[in-house]
């Protein structure tokens, strides 16, 4: 099968994304063609990738002194002691910042290893593969890594970008299909984002890809990752651009860490409603059109899950919601910075909301 290779250029870093199906098997090829070279690498590894898999990564790289490190992979566990066990190894193995780090898991997976490969020595080879869709098409891009404290979710991480992504599709048909939709969430939010041929294309094809049918689910993956590439190349640190991002996760992050991120509402389940939330804030102030909003909700309703806040929350959370939602890194005053969408692939950022406005505004949402 033909293999799609994407390259990121950020201030730091030029690396490649190399998009294709079972890609694992010639990892250490794939890695000396890249120019990645190394004695002894840590293989950080989500508990759920199958075992068939993981055998296959060993086995290519059996030339190389490895050490694994499996990981039970949940919002609690993305934490500072996980990323420091990591460290730990990392020291007693007298590793060297041209030895390497690779990261076999979703997000959390990713986000918790790339931070510990950013801290080590300065910076620690990192190689990302990601095994959920989420982490393919969103996570795996960019060089954001972090952790979670009690405060809320990534407060404490860096930017650190690998040195290379191996994106293979074959992780994916061991993903439960609630997983799936998490992924797909993040590949919609690209295309509201920036790009209404994208949209439109994900709207005539929901199916195909949700059953992760071949070439649909490449040209997916590969779409979403360059709407992301385009906009962190043009502003690597968010100082501005790269906000658009957040479309819908202010009130994601939010919902997630009133429910102290428990697996009742995952990351991309909160990311959907989210969305859902700041399409409804858009409309209702006016910003996008209720034919637009209609169009994406009747697409949003393809996905077949609870997309009611009602369903999570009641009344009582009100406030909980709302001081998670100031707490949000990307508020620098009191006021809420908000990411809301004008049109199908044009957002605008407001971020002059009083708290009060928020407050009415969930109010609202939790009571009709
Ligand atoms: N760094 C970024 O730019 C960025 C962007 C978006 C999201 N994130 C972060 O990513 C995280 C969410 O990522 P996620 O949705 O991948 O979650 P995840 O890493 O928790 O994976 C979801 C579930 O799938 C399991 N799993 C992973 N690979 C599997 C496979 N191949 N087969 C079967 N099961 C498998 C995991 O064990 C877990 O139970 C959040 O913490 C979020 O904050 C980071």
């Amino acid at each position: 099968m033909k293999q799609i290779k994407l390259n990121i250029k950020t201030k730091n870093e030029n690396y490649p994304i190399i998009i294709g199906y079972d890609l694992t098997k010639n990892l250490l090829p794939i890695l000396k063609k890249n120019s990645i070279t190394f004695n002894q690498c840590l293989l950080v590894i989500d508990k759920k990738v199958p075992s068939k898999i993981i055998n296959k990564i060993t086995k290519s790289l059996k030339s190389k002194k490895l050490f694994k490190y499996y990981f039970d992979a949940n919002e609690k566990n993305k934490n500072l002691k996980k990323a420091n066990e990591m460290l730990n190894i990392l020291l007693k193995r007298n590793f060297s910042r041209q030895d390497c780090l690779i990261a076999v898991g979703g997000g959390i997976t990713g986000d918790v290893s790339g931070f510990a490969a950013s801290l080590f020595k300065r910076g620690l080879q990192f190689i990302n593969l990601p095994t959920t869709l989420l982490s393919q098409v969103d996570s795996s891009v960019g060089g954001k890594t972090g952790v979670n404290t009690k405060e809320g979710k990534n407060l404490i991480g860096s930017f650190y970008q690998p040195k290379l992504v191996i994106t293979d599709t074959e992780f994916l048909h061991s993903l439960p299909v609630r997983e799936i939709v998490c992924g797909y969430a993040e590949i919609l939010k690209h295309s509201l984002i920036k790009n209404k041929n994208f949209f439109n294309f994900l709207n005539k094809n929901t199916q195909e890809i949700l059953n992760l049918k071949s070439n649909y689910i490449e040209k997916a993956i590969h779409q979403s990752c360059k709407i992301k590439k385009d906009v962190v190349e043009k502003d690597e640190n968010e100082k501005g651009l790269r906000k658009i991002l957040n479309f819908g996760h202010t009130f994601a992050h939010a919902y997630e860490a009133s429910l102290g991120y428990s697996k009742k509402l995952n990351h991309g389940e909160a990311v959907i409603l989210g969305m859902k939330s700041a399409l409804k804030f858009s409309l209702k102030n006016q910003i996008l059109s209720i034919k637009e909003f209609q169009s994406i909700i009747s697409h949003m309703n393809k996905l077949k899950i609870p997309l009611e806040v009602k369903n999570y929350f009641s009344i009582k959370d009100l406030n909980k919601i709302l001081l998670f939602m100031v707490k949000d890194k990307k508020n620098y005053s009191k006021k809420i910075n908000l990411i809301l969408l004008k049109r199908i692939g044009h957002t605008v950022s407001k971020n002059h909301y009083k708290k009060e406005k928020i407050k009415n505004f969930l109010r609202q949402e939790l009571t009709n």
